[in-house]
């Protein structure tokens, strides 16, 4: 399975996968689409899908275009925002359980809400698509969701992905989450923001993490690890779901 990342707008991510036996691919989330066309080309591609992980127009911008070059392509996205019918092309609804098939690859689906009460991700042992759900040292804003809707979306994550798997978020928002949590402890998190500061001096994407990274740097997933919630985060009188929540709040008005 190949991914390929390319970004769009001020700050998303595009990706294809590609299967190297049938040279089947499908998009993600695709704004950008003259990068799509261009890539399937120069690579002897056949897109036989587009998997969208939330209806946000920056993720499903793309569609129109390619329905219009590939007619008979299926475009994916939750049960949830096909009833809704909010994803423009939108042809086959996914639940929980799900499993996609591009060629050889097998993605699973989970459903994720809390910035969207539609919002799935996609997954396998060699790469997850998360939207808007989970970012590099951040989460979604929750636009339609509960905080503890999000919190759960966040331990379902950690509890099915393999926690060396790359995980691919909408967002280049690292270094933007990495200032919020340096108000929270600027010690702790001083050498990695470091890292992240430098890397996107030079324009380097700093999408895909891991879970193991998150575990360690994430505030919103420490809060479920009794020490870093005490001694990191200051949090320790609250449960880990109100921590969280607690950690929304203020990264709302940061
Ligand atoms: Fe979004």
């Amino acid at each position: 399975m190949n991914v390929f990342q390319y970004p769009a707008l001020k700050d998303n991510y595009n990706w294809i996968i590609s299967c190297n036996k049938t040279r089947y691919c499908a998009g993600i989330d695709i704004y950008d689409t003259s990068i799509f066309f261009d890539y399937i080309k120069k690579n002897d591609l056949i897109p036989i899908a587009i998997l969208n992980t939330h209806h946000h127009h920056d993720h499903t911008g793309g569609n129109n275009a390619i329905f219009e070059k590939y007619k008979q392509i299926k475009f994916y996205g939750s049960d949830y925002d096909l009833q809704h019918k909010r994803i423009e092309c939108q042809t086959d609804g996914l639940d929980e359980g799900d499993k996609v098939n591009i060629g050889d690859i097998t993605l699973n689906v989970l459903n994720i809400p809390g910035h969207t009460l539609g919002h799935i991700c996609y997954y396998n042992k060699s790469a997850a698509f998360v939207g808007d759900t989970l970012f590099a040292s951040g989460c979604g804003r929750l636009f339609e969701g509960t905080p503890k809707q999000m919190y759960h979306s966040l331990e379902k994550i950690i509890d099915n992905i393999d926690h060396s798997t790359p995980i691919y978020c909408g967002h280049e928002y690292t270094e933007s989450n990495l200032n919020f949590s340096s108000s929270l402890n600027s010690k702790y998190f001083a050498d990695y923001r470091q890292r992240i500061k430098l890397e996107r001096q030079d324009n380097k994407m700093t999408v895909p993490t891991n879970i193991k990274t998150e575990l360690k740097y994430n505030p919103f997933i420490m809060v479920r690890d009794k020490y870093l919630k005490k001694e990191i985060l200051n949090l320790d009188k609250y449960s880990s779901e109100e921590a969280f929540s607690i950690l929304r709040n203020k990264k709302d008005n940061f």
